[in-house]
């Protein structure tokens, strides 16, 4: 709900949870008020505004009649540099006359229905208010964005700058939003790392001076993701009261928490200003991508159900909202680039054979791609490793019963390629320069119409050669030697948002043009994780990394800001390739099972016991697809925390739910755990657990306590064995109310112990875990 008060000037949005309120002060500024749980409209604003009667100190007033009033401490909507306002603006432009101050005042405001933003990734609205501010002095506009989405508990904001004046500005910062509110002794979340552990969680005190996030790697990077929540010092997952904020956008960002002398907290995120100059001839505008805001007052799990809400809503391609995924097989970590058609085919059909309905061809097909030195750009077939091409080997992926997808890196070129010998300066260098490489391969100048005419051409002619239903669309390196040999002069420093713009346009030509492939984007795993791709993809490879310990931590830090339906996960072998860790296959399914999934290891070459094992698990997994990938989550507790991660996705009637139950390390003799499982619809539940097997080895020398022969300890007879007996777990089954579930808490088995062993005791080694499935059942079930 949009509400404008006439009276106070005061502007108040609603939505089911929150409220947001502004106002146009006396000076015609855009004053903050409030943004957190719900109250009523206020006709006191005053009473809730910092107010100084005085000057202060060395400060600058605003205006000689009212000394007390200084931007330095006002909570305000929009910022700029020049009026004494010290802290980050919100914008920073330089005019004609080589002067830097603009002063934004209200002029109007209008409510515009189904706003869209051409060329941009955005969220889709129903209503949008409208707030227009212009300079004191100037022809020169800001429009102010907010769509409101009152489910989701959501505000979706951008700026717009018009320039109605005679000359050229120059864009030095222009982002998305700014929050101003007074400290409350927050803490800033947020999410960091490196490829292979993307999106860890972090939590940090804040104090006086300003603290940066951001991305100059040309992408919106594993390193820090553009996002970041602020929470109150007690704020857990379950309960007290958080900010979130998330950017659309894919390429460099900078988000700043910043608390001046007198704890004025003003945060913002947008396009970073690191590198960065646009200049905005008269009249033309600059859009800023759009800015996810939203509050809880529930903690952190509810913080996030309104981020995930929202993308699964009103951000991933219409085609794909609320559409299951299908559980694919890929085959770049079981081949590598050593691959041929017989390979991928006998993975194919053991894939079939398992349950899988996908088959990803990764990368390799190309060229001459038998290593990562050389034929990126071009994307024709290798003919020793696909005789019948892409067409004959979706054909006969096709008939085994598997749909077909394929590897693609567009925006990429290696020295080593006819494209680039074609066309060397469509890549990205300065002339005279010799280029610094990653991954051995240079990157496409998308800001030349050209090269993006081309990319559209050349990916339509493969996404057209065969039956192509799904394309993985990787990047994978940063954007070092930034330089454009086609932008002009004036443009160059614009390089990072036209590359990103230029991306965009491809992605919307291709997406139009094959609506019905499911896009996965990924960039090394999690380099380019964001809200920006979800708009054309809706599924993003979380990560290179699939040790599923590692997993659950990038999971976790992922599922702050994204949903499960974007959240990729495969199975691969054993040991890790990454961490070259041993964690059991079941703990791999489990952990990948929270979102999308896959498989990734040689199919071909199982065991029994494997194949057994996963034929289980797939089946399992498509009978609760739709609550793995749909449903509510919540982190209940984790491996950060404590000894266990416990994760609850509950189906939207409130009537069933999924517990993953994962351990760190093995306790000897240890305590009993219970669970509180909360938010399920009154009534009686039946739990269980899904039926895991065990292989023999986990009980090591005591084998022969467990099997009824006798077998001498790693053998041939028992490695014979080890690969085929299916061990149980034990057998699970209970009847709780949801009130006993809530507050006497479902009571797990006690395990294994040294001194004996039954259905009723659980073996959980290092890593091990569990899935319980509860699900209300009518009295006489
Ligand atoms: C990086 C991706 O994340 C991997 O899954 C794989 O597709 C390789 N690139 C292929 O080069």
């Amino acid at each position: 709900m949009i509400k404008f008060n006439k009276e106070n000037q005061s502007f108040y949005l609603e939505t089911n949870n929150t409220s947001y309120i502004m106002y146009v002060n006396e000076h015609g500024h855009l004053g903050h008020v409030y943004y957190g749980s719900k109250v009523e409209e206020l006709n006191n604003i005053e009473d809730f505004l910092p107010t100084y009667q005085f000057e202060n100190g060395t400060s600058v007033s605003y205006d000689e009649s009212s000394k007390g009033y200084m931007l330095n401490y006002t909570l305000l909507e929009s910022s700029t540099y020049g009026k004494g306002d010290y802290r980050t603006p919100l914008l920073h432009v330089e005019l004609p006359d080589g002067s830097r101050t603009v002063d934004f005042i209200y002029q109007s405001h209008e409510i515009i229905e189904n706003l869209h933003f051409d060329k941009m990734p955005q969220a889709r609205k129903t209503e949008t208010l409208c707030i227009t501010l212009k300079d004191t002095v100037h022809e020169l506009y800001l429009n102010m964005y907010y769509t409101v989405y009152e489910t989701e508990n959501i505000i979706i904001r951008n700026t717009k700058l018009i320039n109605k004046m005679e000359g050229s500005i120059i864009i030095d910062k222009a982002l998305s939003m700014q929050l101003d509110m007074l400290n409350k002794d927050y803490q800033l979340l947020k999410l960091n790392g490196a490829w292979i552990r993307e999106r860890n969680i972090s939590i940090h005190d804040l104090s006086k001076g300003i603290f940066k996030i951001d991305s100059k790697q040309g992408n919106s990077s594993n390193t820090s993701n553009p996002m970041f929540i602020l929470k109150d010092k007690n704020t857990s997952e379950q309960s007290g009261d958080c900010y979130g904020v998330t950017l659309i956008y894919s390429g460099n960002f900078e988000a700043n928490i910043e608390i001046n002398s007198h704890n004025f907290l003003r945060s913002n995120i947008g396009i970073n200003s690191f590198d960065f100059r646009y200049t905005l001839e008269s009249n033309d505008e600059f859009i800023t991508p759009e800015c996810v805001l939203t509050f809880s007052n529930q903690g952190l799990s509810a913080l996030s159900e309104n981020f995930h809400s929202l993308i699964n809503e009103h951000i991933i391609p219409l085609n794909f909202k609320g559409k299951e995924r299908p559980i694919l097989v890929n085959n770049w970590e079981a081949t590598y680039f050593d691959f041929n058609q017989k390979k991928l085919l006998a993975i194919a059909k053991k894939a079939k054979q398992l349950g899988i309905e996908l088959f990803c061809l990764d990368d390799g097909w190309f060229s001459r791609r038998n290593d990562d030195f050389s034929s990126l750009g071009d994307w024709y077939y290798n003919k020793k490793k696909l005789p019948s091409g892409v067409e004959g080997i979706s054909k006969k992926i096709n008939k085994l019963g598997l749909d077909f997808g394929i590897w693609v890196e567009p925006e990429m070129v290696n020295k080593e390629s006819d494209l680039y010998k074609e066309h060397p300066t469509w890549a990205i260098e300065i002339p005279g320069r010799t280029p610094a490489l990653g991954r051995n391969q240079m990157i496409l100048d998308l800001t030349n119409q050209e090269v993006r005419d081309y990319l559209i051409e050349t990916m339509s002619t493969v996404f057209s050669s065969g039956n192509i239903s799904y394309v993985k669309w990787d990047m994978n390196r940063n954007i070092s030697d930034v330089f454009s040999q086609t932008l002009p002069l004036h443009k160059q420093k614009a390089f990072h948002h036209l590359f990103i713009l230029g991306l965009y346009e491809i992605l919307e030509e291709l997406t139009s043009r094959f609506p019905h492939i499911l896009f996965e984007s990924c960039a090394s795993g999690g380099n380019r994780f964001d809200l920006g791709m979800a708009y054309y993809m809706p599924q993003t490879w979380t990560s290179d990394d699939t040790d599923s310990y590692e997993r659950m931590l990038i999971q976790e830090g992922t599922s702050m800001a994204y949903p499960l339906s974007m959240i990729s996960n495969h199975v691969s072998g054993d040991r890790s390739h990454q961490a070259l860790r041993h964690t059991p296959l079941e703990t791999r399914f489990n952990v990948a099972s929270f979102g999308v999934l896959g498989y990734e290891l040689d199919l071909s070459k199982l065991h029994k016991f494997d194949i057994e094992a996963i034929k289980n698990q797939i089946a399992f997994y498509k009978e609760h697809r739709n609550l793995l990938q749909f449903g509510t989550l919540k982190r209940l507790t984790s491996i950060r925390e404590t000894n266990h991660t416990i994760w609850q996705v509950t189906n939207k009637e409130k009537t069933e739910c999924l517990i993953l139950y994962f351990q760190d390390k093995a306790l000897v003799n240890p305590a009993f755990e219970s669970i509180k499982i909360d938010g399920l619809q009154e009534g009686t539940y039946k739990i269980t657990n899904r039926t895991q097997y065990m292989n023999i080895r986990v009980t090591g020398d005591l084998v022969n306590h467990v099997l009824p022969v006798k077998l001498k300890v790693n053998g041939t007879a028992l490695n014979m064995i080890a690969n085929r007996y299916l061990m149980k777990s034990e057998d699970f089954s209970k009847t709780m109310t949801s009130s006993q579930l809530r507050n006497m808490n479902l009571l797990l088995f006690h395990t294994f112990t040294g001194t004996g062993q039954n259905e009723k005791t659980m073996i959980l080694p290092d890593y091990g875990s569990r899935i319980f499935h509860i699900k209300k059942i009518e009295i006489g079930d």
